[in-house]
């Protein structure tokens, strides 16, 4: 890893208190987080709902933490531009809702100027993404199936971790290395080790009694 690549810890809003979202955002902000992962689902492509493009909106008026947007929704070249238009920073895409039309979609996203990147499934081989991973600013890959915040971590991401990672620096780019699902503080070091460097963590921070503190943990 480079020092470009230093740990950032994108807490996930989707175990927040919807009721207060600013609040909640804006104590992210207060306890040291370095972006808010929005986890957008649409009840298609995974089997929960949560918000879309209106919570982007407002949510961005509430801090200026970069919003990292986890687009879990069929066709998302779709909404790509709206989200951006939002205030997303950063909008990554499932290589399963794409195939492939995934890089086409990338650089959709990069055509609006925010950041864009690519995620797996666990069940999705790295191979899959290989070829756009140099396209991307991040990749992210899934240690749970997307839908439910507090699942257990899957352990075979991290052997996807230190492959995508691999790709990475052989393409001498600075793309960021994101895990998503089941983080907690006694996983992440070993998350860390495998290449990732920004780490989601929703139940972890939020069902936290110290905010900070584990926020702190997370990154250290
Ligand atoms: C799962 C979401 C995750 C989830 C993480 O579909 O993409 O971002 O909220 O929650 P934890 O950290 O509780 O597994
Ligand atoms: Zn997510």
């Amino acid at each position: 890893m480079n020092n470009q690549t230093k740990i950032k810890i994108a807490p996930s809003i989707l175990s927040a208190d919807f009721s207060r979202m600013g609040e909640e955002v804006q104590s992210l902000e207060q306890n040291g987080a370095d972006l808010v992962h929005c986890d957008v689902m649409d009840g298609v492509f995974v089997n929960n709902i949560t918000f879309g493009i209106k919570m982007i909106q407002d949510i961005r008026k509430c801090t200026k933490l970069p919003l990292d947007c986890h687009l879990m929704i069929v066709n998302p070249e779709k909404y790509v531009e709206r989200f951006a238009k939002a205030g997303a920073d950063i909008i990554t895409v499932h290589y399963e809702a794409s195939k492939e039309n995934l890089r086409e979609t990338l650089e959709l996203i990069k055509s609006t100027g925010v950041k864009c990147g690519a995620v797996i499934n666990p069940d999705t081989p790295v191979e899959k993404i290989a070829d756009v991973i140099p396209l991307c600013d991040m990749v992210l890959v899934m240690s749970v199936f997307p839908g439910f915040g507090g699942q257990k971590f899957i352990p075979d991401a991290l052997g996807k971790l230190r492959q995508v990672r691999k790709i990475i620096e052989a393409s001498g780019k600075a793309i960021d290395l994101q895990i998503d699902g089941g983080v907690t503080l006694d996983n992440v070091e070993e998350i860390k080790a495998a290449g990732a460097n920004v780490i989601v963590a929703g139940s972890a921070v939020f069902n936290a009694p110290d905010r900070a503190k584990t926020l702190a943990a997370l990154k250290k």
